[in-house]
This record gives C-alpha cells, structure tokens and sequence, in this order.
C-alpha cells in the first residue's frame, strides 16, 4: 500500500516571524496523522521552518534548486546548500517555474539529477494547459514530461521522487480536476512510469495530484485508486485549513 503525502507549496508568501507560528500551530494539529506531511517554504524560511519542525512530523522542502553544483551563477542556490541546512524535499518542475522562468524539460531533469546527487527527493511537477487539454494532448503531454524528466535515471533513483500531477488549468483559479479525471491522468502518469521502469517501480512511486485542493475535495480526491495525496498551495497558507487537508480520513 502507498502511504499518502500532503505537501504545501507557500509559494513567495510568508516571512519568518509567521512562519515560525504556523509551524508550531501546525504541529499540535497533525500530530496523530499517519500521513506525510512535507512543507515547501521560500528559502528565506528554510532555516527557521526546519528548526521549528525538528522532533515534529512535519518535513521541510525547497521550491526550486540550480543544477550546477556551484560557480558564477548570481541569485542561485545549489543542491548541496539546500542539504547543508537540512531541506529534504525540493519542488521541481513547478508550472510557474516553467511558465515565468522559462524552465524546459532538459532543466527539469538536470536539476532531479543535482538533487539526487546530494540526497534531497524531488517533487517532480508534471501537467497539460487548459489550450493543450481542449486539443486533447493531455495525456501525450504528461506521458512526455514524465519521460523526459526522467531520462538517464535508475530503478534507484525513482524511490526518491514523489510526481505531482497538476493540470496548469486549476492552479490557484478555484478549477479542480474531477477526482475521475485526475484520477485517470495519473493512472496514464503511472502507466508511463511502469513502461519506462516496470510495474514494480510504478506501483510504489507517489503520484499527487495539484490545484486548487482544499479541505472541502481532499476526501474525494485522495479516496480514489491512484492519487496518493496532494501539492496544495493556497489552501496550505493557513495552517488549520491546511491540517483538515492532512487530517482528510480522520
Ligand atoms: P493551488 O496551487 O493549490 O493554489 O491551486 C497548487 C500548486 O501550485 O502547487
């Protein structure tokens, strides 16, 4: 059986001084799930987010990270830094990132490899556009994504990585997939997974589902076949909405 992950993405909100509550409020009002919990600060709450999460089940991620391992890349922060100050979790691949920094398929996978070098497991984010899912690409969209962000990797390194599937259509605009629909796409995601790896690798890697997730459609959407929890980023900003998400089967 798959155990369920519920990450937050913040996003570029938050200073210290609020997150530093959110996670002690947090922490009282998770502490009996049996699900992961992992949140994705912005790095200047990196350091404060995992001291105040330590002997909690709460996980700290990153939202992004440079592929070289060091050099003259001005504004950029490495792999090896992230696990220098105890990050576990690293988003990649993120829509917006694709979207407003112009992040390829190439730089995606790049990145997974830096982040694997230094021990940090990737949230890998894969997901059509509301132009390519009314063309009816949404599938060879996220089957190639997959493929693409994946090349070069081992059976090994797929333990790692977590997919987020998340439709660019229902980020942050209110629009959930159907649990039916999210559902089928990340059955394809797995499908594609087990082409590539095999069933066994397919049947054990995490597949999220992303946008616009909320306490009110978690249960729906978590209590299908093969979504295995959520990346929720609006919805996480708020540390007791965010807990009814982690606490969806109590
Ligand atoms: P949303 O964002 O929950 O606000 O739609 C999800 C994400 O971008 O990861």
């Amino acid at each position: 059986m798959r155990r369920k992950v519920i990450a937050g993405n913040w996003k570029m909100n938050m200073l210290p001084g609020d997150a530093i509550k959110y996670i002690e409020e947090l922490s009282g009002l998770v502490k009996d799930t049996e699900n992961e919990v992992i949140i994705c600060v912005p790095y200047t709450d990196l350091f404060y987010c995992i001291s105040y999460a330590q002997d909690t089940n709460i996980k700290i991620g990153a939202q992004n990270v440079h592929f070289e391992d060091k050099g003259a890349y001005t504004g950029e922060v490495s792999a090896e830094m992230l696990k220098s100050v105890g990050v576990e979790y690293v988003i990649i691949g993120h829509s917006e990132r694709r979207q407003y920094f112009c992040e390829t398929d190439e730089i995606v996978n790049k990145k997974i490899k830096a982040a694997l070098k230094n021990g940090l497991k990737p949230i890998v984010c894969v997901g059509e556009s509301l132009e390519q899912r009314e063309a009816g690409q949404t599938e060879n969209i996220i089957r190639s994504q997959t493929k693409n962000a994946f090349e070069g990797l081992t059976d090994d390194d797929l333990k790692s990585i977590i997919i987020a599937y998340e439709p660019i259509w229902a980020i942050g605009t209110g629009k959930t997939a159907t649990s039916e629909d999210a559902n089928n796409s990340i059955k394809a995601i797995r499908d594609e997974v087990s082409v590539l790896y095999g069933k066994e690798v397919s049947d054990n890697i995490i597949i999220q589902y992303g946008g616009s997730v909320k306490s009110g459609n978690a249960k729906e959407l978590f209590n299908t076949s093969d979504i295995d929890g959520g990346l929720v980023g609006g919805a996480s900003l708020v540390a007791e909405e965010f807990s009814k998400i982690v606490n969806y089967d109590k």
